[in-house]
């Protein structure tokens, strides 16, 4: 299993506002204060959507295939144990789209399933995002199928000649839980509007809450990809504000917060640090955090709930077997 990448160059790299550091293009001014603002809080944080570069993306790809990492293959078992019920459920044809749709793996399988005759994948890593529509379209040359580079927290703009009917937004891989509830509500709400018109609905995935020690091996894995991943947001961050965090100098955490019903994940220094950028910096004491992801494990009643608040209606789930894992369809 190809669970170990190479080391990204960025860490060797000399900090940006040395002479000799070769120019890189930083993000843009507001996106650089928002993601400052995040590392002067108390505690630290920096937001997950930071994560997916091309390296995070790869080891991403990795952490689906490991052994601990149960969503990805259980919700393929519940797409395939339900499929008919499901394609009963959304109904043949009609428009796939997926926000975050990444490798577009699962939008393969759900077009084929449904007989959809447009797709159109919306994810922040574009360049990715295009190559992966690509083989999508040769897989299914019948597909009309598009790229949309974006951030899907913004509002997405599709292009003017996708049919505004038969709209299905597909969110899978229970990215949902990724939001704190009052951003997942926002983002739901926003699904629903896109999915606007006759016969209009949502498919999406949802882990549920289950026996600690399996949540916790999913999150804090023994070949250490997902620590690889963790810290891998660090390098990201030194690209895009010009900082010069030591990834190497960061300790991957993981644990069930039961109170708020999420797995936490965090980097803790492992010694003092004095962390710099352009125009500023700050220090961060031995142990102490950065907070990099929330994973909410909804109980399935309390996601209806939200889905009903979203302003979606006549909701329909499947599990596997062992109900560690639903996928919901509702409509518009
Ligand atoms: C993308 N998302 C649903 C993953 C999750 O399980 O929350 C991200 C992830 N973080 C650590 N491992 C996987």
């Amino acid at each position: 299993m190809p669970v170990t990448l190479a080391a990204p160059a960025v860490a060797a790299s000399p900090p940006p506002w040395s002479t000799s550091a070769a120019a890189q293009p930083l993000a843009p001014a507001d996106e650089r204060a928002q993601i400052i603002a995040g590392l002067l809080d108390e505690p630290a944080r920096i937001s997950p959507k930071y994560f997916y570069d091309e390296r995070g993306s790869q080891l991403f790809e990795a952490i689906t295939r490991l052994p601990e990492y149960y969503p990805t293959r259980t919700e393929q078992a519940v797409l395939r144990r339900h499929a008919r019920a499901i394609a009963q459920a959304v109904g043949r044809g009609g428009v796939v789209i997926e926000p975050g749709a990444g490798s577009c793996d699962k939008a393969r399988v759900l077009c084929r399933l449904l007989g959809a005759t447009h797709f159109v994948g919306v994810d922040i890593s574009a360049d990715y995002l295009g190559g992966a529509v690509a083989r999508l379209r040769a897989a299914l040359p019948g597909l009309d199928a598009r790229a949309v580079g974006g951030d899907i927290t913004a509002a997405i703009e599709l292009p003017g000649d996708v049919p505004q009917d038969r709209r299905l937004v597909f969110y899978p891989g229970s990215s949902i839980g990724n939001f704190d509830p009052p951003a997942a509500l926002a983002l739901l709400r926003q699904m629903h509007a896109l999915a606007q018109g006759e016969g209009g609905g949502l498919l999406i995935g949802i882990d549920l809450p289950k026996d600690l020690a399996v949540l916790q091996a999913a999150y804090d894995d023994a070949a250490g990809v997902t620590a690889q991943f963790n810290r891998n947001i660090l390098a990201h961050v030194n690209r895009l504000i010009g900082s010069d965090f030591e990834p190497g100098q960061w300790r991957h955490e993981a644990f069930f917060n039961t109170a708020a019903s999420r797995i936490e994940m965090h980097l803790a220094a492992c010694g003092p640090q004095q962390v710099r950028w352009p125009g500023g910096g700050r220090s961060f004491a031995a142990h102490e955090r950065i907070h990099t992801e929330n994973s909410y494990k909804y109980p399935l009643p309390a996601f209806l709930d939200l889905l009903t608040r979203a302003g979606f209606r006549q909701p329909q789930a499947w599990t596997d077997e062992r109900g560690w894992y639903a996928l919901v369809h509702v409509r518009t």
